[in-house]
């Protein structure tokens, strides 16, 4: 079953194939375009959003004819005969953008007599893990155990996902493919919201989060001792807008002169941890109380290579007998393919006049 996705709800025009094997669940991504119009807002330090939408407009289309040349046996005169399903993203997201994707679906669907499953933004990022993973891709940190980049087929529920990406910072139980309960999520600031602020603060455009990652390697984590926000708190809620506030006051005291690279690179490698160290431990917290077979990680942060590890080692440490599974570090930021991939395990075929738009959609 050949599935087209469309992902527009941000800054990214993202269109993929994938094939799903009905018996075997397997995904296999022919191909994964995205087109991005980030560029254009890294100088502004965050998304405007009727430019993300215009960008859009231009991009849909020969993102389209892309993905549909760049995949082995699909005839691009007549797409019909070989897409089964078109899936796309319905929100959350910038109502704009959101609308180019969710209208190119529907006139798709409509020329091509094709059904459209609907898909939330959100539950894309944690599907991103059902795509079988490539070990090549990924370098391997030799100190930890490989095992983490099993695949996809070894996911078991009851599982719990940590969705974190620079809107969103939510943490969800999923007892099986379509029952998804949330369980808390930020009060304020996102994790990567945090990540992009901070940056702000030190001068890294936008979105800072792969950045701060890299000034972070050489950085000391020790040399602040930033807030671990609500770490302790009873509830499964994160807060990031104190940790940003730490920081501003830190860089305040040094607002006359310009920041060296050792500043740099200890600041980002504090605030990195504190914000690591909160995700892992109500996500660790949550999977105990839950007693889950999987443990999941989605969204752009889920990127970091750091947050990867410590996820990892905290499951060593503790010895709880739970695989960790996070996607391909390309499918971890806002992509076409994870939205197929949520379309195939967890989707509902609708008619083309049946699909809108919501830029609120949430999880439950
Ligand atoms: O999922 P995503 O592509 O878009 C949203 O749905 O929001 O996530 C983008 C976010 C940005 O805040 C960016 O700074 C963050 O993900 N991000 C990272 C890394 N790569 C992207 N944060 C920390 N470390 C990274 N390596
Ligand atoms: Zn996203």
């Amino acid at each position: 079953m050949k599935i087209l996705g469309i992902e527009t709800s941000c800054d990214e025009t993202g269109v993929a194939i994938i094939d799903a094997n009905i018996k075997t669940k397997e995904l296999k991504i022919l191909s994964n375009v995205v087109a991005s119009s980030l560029a254009l807002h890294s100088k502004t330090g965050g998304i405007i959003p009727n430019i993300a939408a215009r960008e859009q407009v231009k991009y849909m289309i020969p993102v389209i004819k892309e993905a549909l040349s760049s995949t082995r046996g699909v005839d691009v005169q007549n797409p019909a005969g070989s897409i089964d399903v078109i899936a796309v993203t319905v929100g959350p997201g910038l109502i704009g953008s959101l609308l180019v994707g969710v209208e190119t679906a529907r006139t798709l669907a409509y020329v091509l007599k094709k059904p459209i499953v609907p898909v939330n933004h959100l539950i894309g990022h944690i599907y991103a893990n059902f795509i079988r993973a490539n070990p090549k891709s990924e370098i391997l940190n030799p100190k930890l155990n490989a095992k983490r980049y099993t695949l996809n087929a070894n996911i078991e529920f009851p599982l719990i996902t940590l969705v974190v990406s620079g809107g969103h910072t939510d943490l969800v139980l999923m007892e099986k493919h379509g029952s998804i309960h949330w369980l808390g999520g930020t009060r304020d600031d996102a994790a990567g919201e945090a990540f992009d602020k901070i940056g702000r603060l030190l001068g890294i455009p936008y979105p800072a989060g792969a950045e701060i990652e890299k000034f972070a390697k050489n950085g000391n984590p020790k040399a602040f001792s930033f807030p671990r926000p609500m770490i302790g708190s009873k509830d499964y809620d994160f807060s990031f807008s104190g940790l940003k506030t730490a920081v501003l006051r830190e860089t305040l005291k040094n607002k006359n002169e310009k920041f060296s690279q050792r500043y740099i690179q200890d600041i980002s490698a504090s605030s990195q941890q504190a914000i690591i160290d909160v995700l892992v431990s109500k996500t660790i917290k949550a999977a105990q109380q839950y007693k889950v077979r999987s443990i999941l990680l989605g969204g752009g942060v889920a990127a970091n290579q750091k947050l990867r590890d410590e996820f990892q080692l905290k499951i060593e440490n503790l010895k709880l007998k739970i695989p960790f599974f996070c996607p391909e570090k390309r499918l971890c930021t806002d992509n076409a393919a994870m939205i197929a991939s949520a379309a195939f395990f967890n989707g509902k075929q609708e008619d083309w006049r049946n699909i809108i738009a919501n830029p609120e959609l949430y999880f439950e």
